[in-house]
């Protein structure tokens, strides 16, 4: 019924993917989607749009109500309304809850490789950075809590988790969140699960609201989400965060308030209203347009480019490509995706600790330009 084979150009948009790059490389980094909102956003801003008058908004319409509606529906765990926040995007509000929730000195555990601004965020309000690396066997990623165990002190107060794990792709399960929540309540280190990515997983996966774990955990945690990436208005500032404990919400709050951040946009409001309200059929149909793209790619490397192993994902668009069968160090791997490939992918290495020799690629594109890249990929590779 949608068409994500259409292809839609962005060049002269003022857009990070396309404009902002070398010409002649075909993007396929930066995590957004090359198609069009659902037709109900799109006509929801343009009736907006058509008012003319966009003075100060006064509150959030049916933002709450109708995300509430959608995490009960898709993950059978809803917040209540007072629980819920906003933030104009989720790397904003991962900031405002370390100024929040931290003092200067204070440590924070991220567990790379993960979306670099965590590496800034763990650094920020004089905190410092505690990594604890993903295990990986050479097929899987699992989170590593006998090593965490060694590591962590008193001085530990926040975690961010991503999850889904940008950029490898892991879906946590119900019981490797359960595992960590235990941890971080027996070491009484609050967690901020990044969950970005939550309406984004393939078909056999299940996505887990952290807070959905146990009521306990619920209490020592925040959940960031928003509809940006799961509807492609990553350009329209809004996010959500959704803190059940009052004493971690009311300091949020205040820094939000601090940060003169507590209105949201007009365009955020309509946006977000008709997405969840209306943008669940789109979904569910990019959704196995994503799978399909992935089982192309999947395909397409283990015959024609086995020198390139595909690490399964179980969510996000992004895939991980285990690159290190070409005996490329960093630089030279990099230089070869641009300038041999004409590809823009992200190198591993910005996803810190385990990053080395591995290449994040977006398949969030119609399939015929999914194809053109991996065509140049192999035409790379084959000399
Ligand atoms: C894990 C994760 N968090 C946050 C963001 C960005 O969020 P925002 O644009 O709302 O700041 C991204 C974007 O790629 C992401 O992958």
């Amino acid at each position: 019924m949608y068409d994500f084979d259409k292809i839609v150009s962005r060049e002269n948009t003022n857009c990070a993917k396309w404009d902002a790059v070398e010409k002649g490389l075909l993007p396929m980094w930066v995590a957004d989607m090359d198609f069009q909102s659902p037709p109900e956003v799109m006509m929801a801003l343009q009736e907006r749009a058509q008012h003319g008058v966009f003075g100060y908004s006064s509150g959030y319409g049916d933002w709450f109500e109708v995300l509430i509606q959608w995490m009960r529906k898709r993950y059978g765990w809803a917040p209540q309304r007072e629980w819920i926040s906003t933030s104009p995007g989720v790397v904003a509000a991962l900031f405002m809850l370390v100024r929040a929730l931290t003092e200067p000195g204070d440590r924070i555990i991220i567990q790379p490789p993960v979306y670099r601004p965590f590496y800034y965020v763990a650094r920020s309000n004089g905190c410092e950075l505690l990594e604890n690396p993903l295990y990986f066997d050479g097929n899987k990623y699992r989170m590593d809590l006998e090593q965490l165990r060694q590591k962590v002190d008193s001085r530990v107060k926040l975690m961010i988790l991503c999850s889904p794990h940008n950029p490898i792709g892991r879906v946590w399960s119900r019981e490797e969140l359960l595992a960590l929540g235990q941890f971080c309540l027996e070491h009484e280190i609050t967690i901020i699960s990044d969950e970005i990515h939550s309406d984004l997983v393939l078909p056999d996966y299940k996505h887990t609201v952290l807070a959905s774990v146990s009521k306990e955990l619920e209490q020592n945690m925040i959940v960031c989400n928003a509809p940006s990436k799961t509807f492609n208005i990553a350009g329209i500032p809004a996010s959500n965060v959704i803190i059940a404990n009052e004493n971690l919400r009311s300091a949020y709050r205040r820094v939000l308030r601090e940060s003169g951040l507590a209105l949201p946009n007009v365009f955020a409001v309509t946006a977000v209203e008709a997405a969840y309200t209306y943008g669940e059929a789109w979904l569910d149909e990019l959704l196995l347009y994503l799978e399909e793209n992935y089982r192309l790619t999947a395909g397409f490397l283990a015959e024609r480019i086995p020198e390139i192993k595909l690490v399964e994902p179980e969510g996000t668009y992004l895939l991980w490509l285990d690159c290190r069968s070409l005996g490329l160090d960093d630089k030279e791997l990099d230089s070869f995706i641009k300038e041999k490939a004409k590809l823009l992918l992200e190198p591993g290495t910005i996803f810190g600790t385990g990053g080395n020799g591995f290449q994040r690629m977006n398949i969030a594109c119609p399939r015929s330009r999914l194809l053109v890249a991996l065509q140049r990929l192999e035409k790379a590779v084959r000399g």
